[in-house]
């Protein structure tokens, strides 16, 4: 006599799962099982498990996507397109710098003017997560400013600047050395700014409050996603770990 249906029926090997979604191939998968590293709904996984698409499975905390449908791309936003997926004024979108297919949109939004990194995809959980502010996830743009920001005006990026929608929380800020201009030169500089909040114009506005508005702006990092051979224009499909590093990333100590 047949066994009735199990709820359980039709779960794959937890290692062959995994490496179908790229995580890293069949045996690496087993040893990373094996090291306890890997869990589903949870728990511990234990070699010989299985799981189903409904279970969540998490390498080092990060969830391993089974959706072969979601699409990630790296883009270099050049100035004047905008982050949309359409415009009903014809203007250039980032979503036509990547490859015709699936539905796809840009994760948060940089400023028409604004150029550098933007994620494009149509994966709406790590969409979530990484605009969510309570995720928090941090983001570095070099901003070219008019004038020569003084340690007042730096010790005010770093701490807090007042804006009209509240006051900036703390951010790293620093002047690359190779770019600190001579006081007695033409008085713009470069500066490193690395915040966590997502507010609309931020940099430009915390610049602006601290009198130093700025004349360029670009975003070099998203998390821990960097690419200095990425060109104005061009895009690349994002790795497994890349995307599973972003869902590290955005990971806070209450999610
Ligand atoms: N801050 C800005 O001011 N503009 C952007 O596009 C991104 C961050």
């Amino acid at each position: 006599m047949g066994s009735p249906d199990s709820p359980r029926d039709g779960a794959e090997r937890l290692h062959k799962v995994m490496a179908h979604a790229g995580v890293a191939s069949r045996r690496a998968c087993e040893a990373l099982i094996a090291a306890g590293r890997v869990s589903v709904n949870g728990a511990t996984a234990r070699a010989g498990d299985r799981a189903l698409p409904s279970d969540l499975v998490e390498v080092d905390g990060a969830v391993v996507t089974w959706d072969q449908s979601l699409v990630h791309y790296l883009v270099n936003k050049p100035p004047a397109v905008l982050s949309a997926s359409s415009d009903d004024r014809g203007r250039r979108c980032v979503t036509d710098l990547v490859p015709a297919g699936e539905r796809v949109y840009p994760v948060g939004r940089l400023d028409a003017d604004t150029e550098g990194l933007i994620i494009v995809t149509n994966d709406g959980e790590l969409t979530h997560r990484l605009t969510h502010p309570r995720w928090g996830v941090e983001k570095e743009y070099l901003a070219h400013v008019d004038g020569v920001p003084g340690r007042g005006a730096l010790a005010r990026l770093r701490n807090g600047v007042e804006l009209d929608d509240g006051m900036t929380a703390p951010a790293r800020v620093s002047m690359p050395q190779s770019a600190v201009p001579q006081r007695s030169s033409r008085q713009s500089s470069m500066l490193r700014i690395e915040i966590s909040e997502g507010r609309n114009r931020q940099v430009r506005r915390m610049c602006e409050a601290v009198g130093h508005p700025v004349l360029r702006l670009v975003r070099m990092r998203i998390g821990p996603l960097v690419d200095p051979s990425l060109r104005p224009g061009e895009c690349r499909p994002l790795t497994a770990e890349e995307v599973r590093g972003l869902h590290r990333a955005a990971k806070g100590p209450d999610a």
